[in-house]
């Protein structure tokens, strides 16, 4: 078991994503005794950008290396001797799933079957610490009423939520029958700076900014538990230190929102903050075709983690929302270089060979 406070090899994978990168950019400075090296393939989800104020940090480095690659994970771990996994690296948005789904079960399947593995060679039973960042999608859908736990069966409704909870069930299925130290957090839908503009907080706001019709799904009526990422951050980082191995958390903002509500938020921030009219923007709104399978309502019990470790969440939805928007006024070149195909270009230049 790994105990707090010493120093120690942290591999993160996916740390160039969005909630690995923000994971990265609070713990590296936060920590210089503990070592941070940052696996990720470095897909479109990945942006090197996020992390530039880690450059150059001795507690941080960086391997581009594709999970479903088994001997390139085994070398990392070879050269690196990590002790603790924080495994973030996913193919994680729901509408791709949709429209293919194959690199969703290569990577959250075969990528985490990979890393298992490299963890078996590495780690005698009882060494080491693998925790598995997962979602609460794999529960499936809430009617009106209820809360997931940590009880709840698994009922997956999209290929990304299948696959993720085909990781889970590995993870501890590797726990149990090798003795790998594992745990699990299932936490609820994330919002804040650095998430690709393709979920519905960052592309709402994109398009807002650019006058684009606000694509809503159905009656936008379904209900997600939003959280902001820097809470989860700091949830998972809790249960590396504090959580028992073998356990599963669940993680959630108490924060339910209708999407349209969401959206409704998303305007009257928007318009507050740039001075445009909320009537004109809220006008934006184009109801659109559903999102077959789609997953009426997710909500979180959160009071194991709040009642075991301590943990609570820091920002209200009002209080984050408004610093995401701030956010992304502010960081404009951030988000067109994650969708030019020059970004593209610069990242085969920039590691291509690495
Ligand atoms: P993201 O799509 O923003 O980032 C994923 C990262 O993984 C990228 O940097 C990408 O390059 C990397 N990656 C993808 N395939 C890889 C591979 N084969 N090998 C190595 N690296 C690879 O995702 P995110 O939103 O930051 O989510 C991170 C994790 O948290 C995922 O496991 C996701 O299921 C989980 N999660 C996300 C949310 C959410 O709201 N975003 C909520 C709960 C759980
Ligand atoms: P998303 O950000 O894709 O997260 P997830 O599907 O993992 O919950 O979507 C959040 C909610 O917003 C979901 O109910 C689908 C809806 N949505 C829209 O209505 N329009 C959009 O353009 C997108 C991307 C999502």
């Amino acid at each position: 078991m790994v105990s707090p406070g010493k120093n120690m090899k942290i591999l993160v994978t996916g740390g160039a994503g969005f909630i690995g990168a923000n994971f990265l950019n609070l713990l590296v400075p936060r920590h210089p005794e503990h070592l941070f090296v940052n696996l990720d393939a470095l897909t479109y989800a990945a942006n090197p950008r996020s992390l530039a104020g880690l450059e150059g940090r001795a507690n941080y480095a960086f391997v581009r290396v594709d999970l479903v690659d088994f001997e390139a994970v085994r070398a990392t771990f070879a050269k690196h001797q990590p002790e603790v996994v924080v495994h973030f690296a996913a193919e994680s948005h729901v509408d791709r799933s949709i429209a293919g789904p194959r690199p969703f079960l290569r990577t959250n399947i075969e990528g985490t079957f990979n890393l298992l593995e490299a963890c078996r060679e590495a780690w005698k039973p009882g060494q080491g610490l693998l925790h598995h960042v997962s979602t609460d999608e794999v529960y499936g859908s809430l009617g009106a009423e209820g809360l997931f736990t940590e009880e709840t069966k698994y009922d997956p409704s999209s290929p990304y939520s299948a696959s993720k909870a085909a990781s889970d069930h590995l993870v501890r299925a590797w726990g149990r029958t090798f003795g790998i130290p594992v745990k699990i957090t299932n936490c609820s839908n994330n919002y804040g700076p650095l998430q690709f503009p393709e979920k519905l907080i960052p592309l709402m706001i994109q398009n807002l900014l650019e006058r684009k019709p606000l694509p809503v799904y159905g009656k936008g009526e379904n209900v997600r538990d939003w959280l902001f990422v820097g809470d989860h951050c700091e949830a998972i980082w809790t249960v590396v230190l504090r959580g028992k191995p073998g356990e599963t958390y669940n993680i959630g903002g108490r924060s339910e929102q209708r999407n349209i509500d969401v959206v409704k938020q998303l305007c009257a921030i928007v318009a507050q903050e740039t001075g445009a009219s909320e009537t004109e923007l809220f006008g934006l709104v184009t109801y659109v075709k559903d999102r077959p399978g789609h997953d009426l309502r997710y909500a979180i019990d959160a009071s194991k983690i709040e009642r075991e470790l301590g943990w609570q969440p820091q920002e209200t939805f009002a209080s984050g929302m408004r610093k995401t928007v701030r956010w992304y006024l502010g960081n404009q070149d951030w988000v067109a270089s994650v969708r030019t195909g020059e970004y593209r270009k610069w990242i085969e230049q920039n590691y291509g060979s690495r």
